[in-house]
């Protein structure tokens, strides 16, 4: 089968740093399906990962995919030949950017019908983090238990934002989301978002000016370190605020004691990367999405497209992530 490949960090531009190799088609055992790849999309985890790599044999990236199962490990109960998939996969093991993959079934689920396989490869892993980071770390009430409570979501625009957005409403909140240009405020606002604040300015002050001095959730998709401080500012007392990105150097802890605020980390990998007993969650988490954007009740997340996986294309895709521009993902469908 194709595969593509990363073998040591380079510039997303140069001819080496993806390039296209064969491998032996995998055999699915256990609780795995063979999954033939039909679209992927991108996410900041390959650009970091790709950044990081050094191995002569090659590390296959993608987490993010639709296809069509092929095969069935023994052991599989819930899908079978010939079933449209969609998930994100596991970060200890091969990803989507090869012909085949193998993916275990708890993570997997069947891909939203009224999709195409590229557009419905822009949804699983931005909304495993989204919905753990909302509805399992925040403990939002999905029911609308919640509803009316506010939620500052930073990094509005991004693939992670624009799923969490969809979810914040549908939970019936009061989302602000951050966007600092004109094409990511309109995005935010198209998706739902109640109000917009630019993070490239001052946020407390803005948020004042909107009338949310204080908001109950925060949900932060962009600089862990770098918003610490406004985010113990601007967390109400008793107030809730998740996390998705790594630190670059220690955050202090004792600015959230007074407030008795609550920080959490989502990781969307960990059930997998653990095989925790719950991991079944992210299968009927996807399962339930995809009922959600067959009713018309979760929008298009796609921002932009490339006809045909290759090297080239995947390049160009790193590249387009790595630039910042982006808004919502971007989606590669079928082999070129
Ligand atoms: N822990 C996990 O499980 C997990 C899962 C998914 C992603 N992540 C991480 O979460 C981050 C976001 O992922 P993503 O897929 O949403 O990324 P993305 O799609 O690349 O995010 C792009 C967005 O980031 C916004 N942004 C840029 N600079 C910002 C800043 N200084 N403050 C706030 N927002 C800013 C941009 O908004 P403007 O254009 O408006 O500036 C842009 O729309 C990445 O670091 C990723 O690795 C972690």
């Amino acid at each position: 089968m194709k595969a593509i490949v990363t073998t040591r960090p380079l510039p997303a531009l140069e001819p080496d740093s993806l390039i296209e190799i064969e491998r032996p088609r995998p055999k699915a055992s256990g609780r795995d399906l063979l999954v033939r790849v039909e679209a992927v999309a991108i996410n900041p985890v390959d650009t970091k990962v790709r950044a990081s790599v050094a191995n002569v044999d090659g590390v296959i990236l993608g987490w993010d995919a639709a296809g069509v199962v092929e095969e069935v490990g023994p052991d599989v109960t819930g899908f079978q030949r010939g079933d449209e998939v969609y998930y994100a996969g596991d970060i200890t093991r091969p990803g989507s950017n090869a012909e085949y993959q193998l993916v275990d079934e708890r993570i997997t689920a069947r891909k939203p019908r009224t999709l195409s396989f590229a557009d419905a490869a822009a949804y699983p892993l931005v909304t495993i983090t989204a919905w753990e980071a909302l509805y399992e770390r925040l403990g939002i009430d999905r029911h609308g238990a919640d509803a009316g409570k506010s939620l500052l979501i930073i990094g509005g625009a991004g693939g992670v934002g624009s799923m969490a957005i969809q979810l914040a409403r549908l939970a019936g909140l009061a989302v602000i989301a951050t966007a600092s240009r004109q094409a990511s405020r309109d995005w935010v606002l198209s998706l739902g978002a109640t109000h917009v604040v630019n993070h490239g300015e001052f946020l407390a002050g803005q948020l004042a000016k909107i009338g949310f001095p204080e908001v109950d959730f925060i949900a932060n998709f962009n600089n862990t370190d770098f918003y610490w401080g406004v985010m113990a500012e601007v967390i109400k007392p008793l107030g809730k605020i998740v996390g998705i990105v790594e630190t670059a150097s220690p955050v202090d802890l004792e600015l959230l004691k007074a407030k008795s605020a609550t920080f959490a980390w989502e990781f969307m990998f960990t059930r997998s990367k653990f095989q925790t007993p719950d991991m079944g969650a992210q299968g009927r988490l996807l399962e339930e999405t995809a009922g959600l954007i067959d009713i018309g009740r979760i929008k298009s997340i796609v921002g932009e497209r490339l006809e045909g996986i290759s090297a080239d294309n995947l390049r160009k895709a790193h590249q387009r992530a790595e630039s910042g521009a982006l808004v919502g993902k971007l989606v590669l469908g079928g082999w070129a």
